[in-house]
């Protein structure tokens, strides 16, 4: 069942944070709800502009209402993932989200706040809200490239007037994660003290987590020995998911590791199957495997068992 954000969030906040997972397809859809019902977790399904266009964003749409036929049980909520203000807009038409996310972080303090004003108001109107952002992580968002060195974390200060600027319903925070899979050199700790002060500013007010993957090691290896060539880096420590979610992170954002998954499961089968050329096995193997990989992300957030 579809729900809203602000519900999920509500039942959270403080106790444990929701992930959020991106999906393009189908395989992805029934391994995500297959993962989520057997772990008895709430999730939020998150569409970027690159999934919207993947496919199609009715194809997409179609898919989400299809799982959620086939999986009764689930309960989640439909997010855009770092739009633009005319995808925004476009979602909230729609009539099928939940929620939307206005990413103008890389616009001056003024810009991102006038834009996330007209979309707040515009999303307020049809009821549903709206996720910001401030501050800038690293890594590959969308299509703009942020060096490890131009990262600047959210200033509390700021996030508070940000906040009370825009009217905006949940904050996406750079205290220290960072997009994609070549995140940091070496073992890195998010940022608790700039989290603790944001929190401190606004008590009760839903923070989020991007960047969120924790790139393990051994999916990487396992890629590698399969013919992959993706480099050594290391992801977020998936034991702060949780002392995160206490200090107000809601919503923790997970796409690459999925990613992942799916590069280990194809790279492995083909490489043992050589002659093979039906993808519906490796598919088959991808579904269970994904299930398995969200079942135990949703331990990890404390969303596991909240059912
Ligand atoms: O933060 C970006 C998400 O991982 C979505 O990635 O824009 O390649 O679909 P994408
Ligand atoms: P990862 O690249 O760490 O999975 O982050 C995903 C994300 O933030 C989606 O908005
Ligand atoms: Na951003
Ligand atoms: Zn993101």
């Amino acid at each position: 069942m579809i729900v809203t954000t602000a519900q999920l969030f509500k039942h959270a906040y403080g106790k444990y944070a929701v992930g959020a997972y991106n999906i393009n397809n189908a395989e992805q859809a029934m391994g995500l709800f297959k993962g989520c019902i057997d772990s008895k977790a709430p999730f939020i399904i998150q569409i970027s502009k690159g999934a919207r266009k993947y496919t199609d964003k009715k194809m997409l749409e179609a898919i989400i209402r299809a799982a959620d036929e086939i999986f009764p049980e689930a309960i989640f909520a439909v997010h855009l993932d770092h739009g633009d203000e005319e995808t925004c807009y476009d979602c909230i038409n729609s009539g099928f989200y939940s929620s939307v996310m206005i990413d103008a972080s890389h616009d001056p303090f003024e810009e991102n706040v006038a834009i996330t004003k007209r979309v707040v108001e515009a999303a307020h109107a049809k009821g549903l809200s709206v996720e910001a952002e401030l501050g800038m992580l690293g890594g590959v968002e969308e299509d703009i490239v942020v060096e490890e060195g131009n990262a600047c974390l959210t200033d509390p200060a700021e996030a508070e007037e940000f906040v009370k600027l825009t009217g905006c319903d949940s904050l996406a925070c750079a205290i220290g994660t960072s997009h994609g899979a070549f995140k940091f050199k070496g073992k890195q700790s998010l940022h608790f003290d700039v989290l603790e002060k944001i929190k401190s500013r606004m008590e009760g007010f839903p923070l989020v987590m991007h960047g969120s993957s924790s790139v393990p090691q051994d999916e990487v290896a396992r890629i590698n020995a399969a013919g992959g060539t993706i480099q050594d880096s290391m992801g977020v420590d998936v034991n702060e998911y949780l002392p995160a979610a206490k200090l107000g992170v809601t919503k923790i954002n997970i796409d690459t590791d999925g990613r992942l998954v799916w590069t280990r499961v194809h790279r492995e089968f083909f490489k043992d199957n050589s002659s093979a050329f039906d993808f519906r096995p490796p598919g088959k193997i991808f579904i269970e495997e994904y299930a398995k990989f969200i079942a135990s992300r949703n331990e990890l957030l404390g969303s596991a068992g909240q059912l």
